[in-house]
This record gives structure tokens, sequence and C-alpha cells, in this order.
């Protein structure tokens, strides 16, 4: 054990060091098996980590900024690649490992952060290509399946240079002649580096949303010319489809579960852009895989918000709480908080009646790294439950995010206005809609 653990040591630092030091001392048995293959190879040992938990992003057409799929791709990144993961930057996974467990959690073990640490210490080695694990099958363009259906905004926006721009909505009819069952589905923005978040939502034929705005081509709130319509445009209580923010994942329900489109309804783009010095066009579009058959429940997504905070200029650990009680039963399945560049911690707890609190998920937030929480065990929850979420906004100097620690700071649409929502996913029997669950029954009988 001595001799590798020396030979390493002089070329690297203290804390690979130790990372080394737990992986050689909880993985005897490999050493003493293999005294001739001391370093990790790329294709043995690094590759199948790449393929789990990186190319899901670092492969050509995704998010990464470089694909991480060949020896060639991989090689010139070993450094890097040891420093992202070591400081657990890479990947992205901000969930604190106290509370829940999460069935998308993708980050790396100890003996996988080493693993990589030591091939990059060791000069980053091919090995042999026959030791390669065979190559994930990626859908192209999508980390869904094939999708069914792609409903596309059927006109481009176009994204100034500079400036605020104002939420565009893109309402788009979908023709569906019965109620169509979404298993999977994924937002695809053409141009994601200026979309800030974009939402689908889904709009029924009973509906009143927007019925006064243009189908099929871009509008905002101060398009429309009566005051009534302007505040439709900005809040609404039309079930979502999906949410999308850098780095959020896109959906996948269980089998057995689905969100419902009914027949006759229209998705309504809600595109929020940001501009970076850089004109351009987008023509957001999402990607639809239909339940093969009808599902037993039905997934719904609520929100807990509080929209009426004041945060003080220079607050550094500013706390925003909201409550909510679910009307009737549900399974909860997942989170995705939501808020802007001065977020810095999201809880979701559970209030016992008691008083008593229990964590189900909290988040070390990162504006950059939107994403969604999903339940290893979906957990069922009664009428009654009591839900509550807490945020914490930083709003210092020691914030680098913060466009500006002298602003007193309230909610808004803006990046650098702020929000505070926790949506989480909800499943109910499939004939219950989101205003049937909101119909509460007489608890005691
Ligand atoms: C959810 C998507 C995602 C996953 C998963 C992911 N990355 Fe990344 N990675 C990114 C994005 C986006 C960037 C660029 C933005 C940034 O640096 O934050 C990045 C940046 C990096 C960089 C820095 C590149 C540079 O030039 O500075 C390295 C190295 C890296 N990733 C390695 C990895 C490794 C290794 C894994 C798997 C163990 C991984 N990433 C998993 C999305 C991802």
């Amino acid at each position: 054990m001595a001799k590798p653990t020396s030979r390493i040591a002089g070329a690297t630092s203290v804390a690979t060091l130790l990372i080394i030091m737990v992986l050689l001392s909880s993985d005897r048995s490999v050493q003493a098996g293999s005294s001739s293959a001391t370093f990790p190879t790329f294709y043995k040992d690094v590759l199948p980590i790449l393929q789990q938990h990186c190319q899901v992003c670092h492969r050509a057409g995704e998010i990464a900024p470089m694909p991480l799929v060949t020896f060639a791709q991989a090689h010139g990144y070993a450094e890097k690649m040891k420093r992202m993961t070591s400081v657990k930057m890479m990947p992205p996974w901000f969930a604190d490992s106290r509370f829940g467990h999460f069935s998308n959690d993708n980050s790396l073990t100890v003996e996988q952060i080493a693993t990589i640490a030591s091939w990059a210490d060791s000069g980053a080695a091919a090995g042999n290509a026959k030791d390669a694990p065979p190559a994930p099958q990626w859908t192209k363009g999508w980390n869904i399946p094939e999708p069914d259906l792609v409903i596309g905004m059927p006109a481009p926006v176009t994204i100034p240079a500079q400036g605020d721009v104002e939420y565009t909505y893109e309402i788009v009819p979908t023709g569906f002649t019965e109620d169509k069952w979404v298993q999977a589905s994924e937002i695809r923005p053409t141009s994601r580096d200026h979309v800030h978040h974009a939402v689908v939502y889904i709009r029924p034929p009973s509906s009143k949303w927007l019925r006064n705005a243009p189908l099929g081509r871009p509008f905002s709130a101060s398009d429309m010319t009566a005051g009534e319509d302007t505040q439709q445009a900005l809040f609404t209580d039309s079930d979502m489809l999906l949410v999308y923010a850098p780095g959020s994942s896109p959906d996948q329900w269980p089998d057995g579960m689905a969100k419902c489109i009914p027949a006759g309804s229209d998705l309504v783009f809600q595109m929020h852009y940001t501009t970076n010095g850089h004109a351009t066009t987008d023509q957001t579009s999402i990607g639809i895989v239909f339940a093969k058959q009808p599902p037993r429940q039905r997934v719904l997504t609520l929100q807990l918000t509080n929209y009426s905070f004041v945060i003080p200029p220079e607050a550094d650990n500013f706390r925003v709480e909201v409550f909510g009680t679910l009307p009737n039963d549900a399974t909860l399945l997942s989170f995705f908080p939501h808020m802007h560049l001065r977020g810095k911690r999201f809880e979701y707890d559970i209030v016992q009646p008691g008083g008593a609190t229990e964590t189900l998920l909290r988040v070390n937030y990162h504006f950059h790294w939107q994403m969604s929480y999903r339940l290893a065990q979906p957990r069922f929850l009664k009428a009654g439950t009591k839900l509550q979420a807490v945020a914490w906004f930083d709003n210092s100097r020691n914030n680098p995010h913060n466009p500006d620690p002298e602003q007193t700071v309230r909610w808004g649409g803006q990046t650098y206005e702020e929000m505070m929502v926790g949506f989480f996913d909800l499943a109910v029997p499939a004939s219950v809609d989101k205003w049937r669950y909101f119909v509460r029954h007489d608890q005691t009988k």
C-alpha cells in the first residue's frame, strides 16, 4: 500500500492523497489481486464513469461545452476532470446528502472520484480499447426516448443583443381529438444560451386564460390591450406540462403515471429570454412520448410560492417561508425549486401536527443549475398533510452572483429581482384533474 501512495504523493494535493488512501483502504481486495495494473486506464476504468455520469451532457449537441466520449476528447481534460470531480462541481448535484434519497442523484462515489484523479495523475493512459464497455445508445437530439410528437413554437422569437426581454408567449393548438397521456417530455430551445426559463402550460378548452391572445405567434403582456389580459399573461393557474431552466432535466414518469393533455387543449409556451450581447432568434420545441396505455395515476405539478417577501440590502441569509396543506391524498414524486441570482438554499419539509418538521430535501442552490430532485421512493401523503418550503437568499456582496447588494429585493420576473417557488409533482387518481384535486372533501367521513 505504501508504494502507490508515495509515488502519487509527489504529484498531487493532500486532498487527493486522502481520497486515494480511502480508496486503497476500502478496496484492499482489488489492490491485492492486481499487482501489475496499478494505474487506472481510460477504457477500463474511466470510460464507464463518463458513460454513466457525464455523457448525458458531455456529448455532441448537449449542454456541456465539450464531449467526453472518446479517448482523444477526454485525454486533454484529465486534469480538469480531476479538479471538477474532486470539488464536486461535476457532475452537478446540489442536494444536501443528509436529507432524502433521489433516483436522479448522479453524484460520483469516493472511489470513482479517486479513479479519475489517479488516472489524471498517472498520465491519463488509454489502456486497451478491448476493455471499453459498449457505447450507450443515446437518442439523437433528445435525452428521452425518441418522441412520438414534437410540438414547436410556430414562429421564431427575435432576441435583442441587450436589455431586458419581457416574458414571451406563443400559443399552439394541439388538435388532439382525445385525451393524451404524456409519459415523458423534454423542452429543447434552439438558442439555449438565451433561455433563462421556459414553461409549457396546458390550456384545456374550458380555460379562459389568454383567450384574447393571438395563436401561433409571439406576444408579451404589454401587447395585450386590456388590463385583465395583461394580468393574465403573468399569473395563471393552468397546469404545467414541463418547466425548463439551465441544467434542468426532462420529465419521465414511472410506469402507470403520466400527465394528461385533454382533448382540444392548446400548449402555451412561456419563454423568459436573457440577453448576452449577441442578438439571435429562438424557436423552442417540446418532445413528447405518449404512455403506451392509459395510466392509473395522473401527475400534477403544484407549487408553494411566496410573492410578498422583501429582502433588505446586504442581508446574507434572509429566510422566506410558505406553507400549504394537501386538500386530498396524493403521492409525492419530485421537487423543482426556483429562485434567482440571490438564491442560496431551498428546503421542503413536512410539518407534523405537533409542529416538528421533517426535511424532505435541502438544496444548496445554484442559479446556473436548476434541477429537479426525484424521490427514490415516492411518498404517499394523506389529505391534510402540511408542507412547508423555506428559501434563504444571500443579498450580500459575498455572493458572487449578486448584481447589487445595495438593493431591496422583491418578487419579479427579471433575474435581478427574485422568486421563491417550490414546484412539486404529485400523483393522484387518473380521473382527478388539478381543479378537482383542490376540492376539499369532508375529511371526517
Ligand atoms: C447535467 C449536465 C452535466 C453533467 C452530468 C456533467 N457535466 Fe461537466 N459540464 C457541464 C456544463 C454545462 C459545463 C460548462 C459550465 C460549467 O463549467 O459550469 C461543464 C463543465 C465541465 C468541465 C470544465 C470544462 C472547462 O473547460 O472548464 C469539466 C472538466 C467537466 N464538466 C467534467 C465533467 C465530468 C467528468 C462529468 C461526469 C463525472 C461531468 N462533467 C458531468 C454539464 C455537465
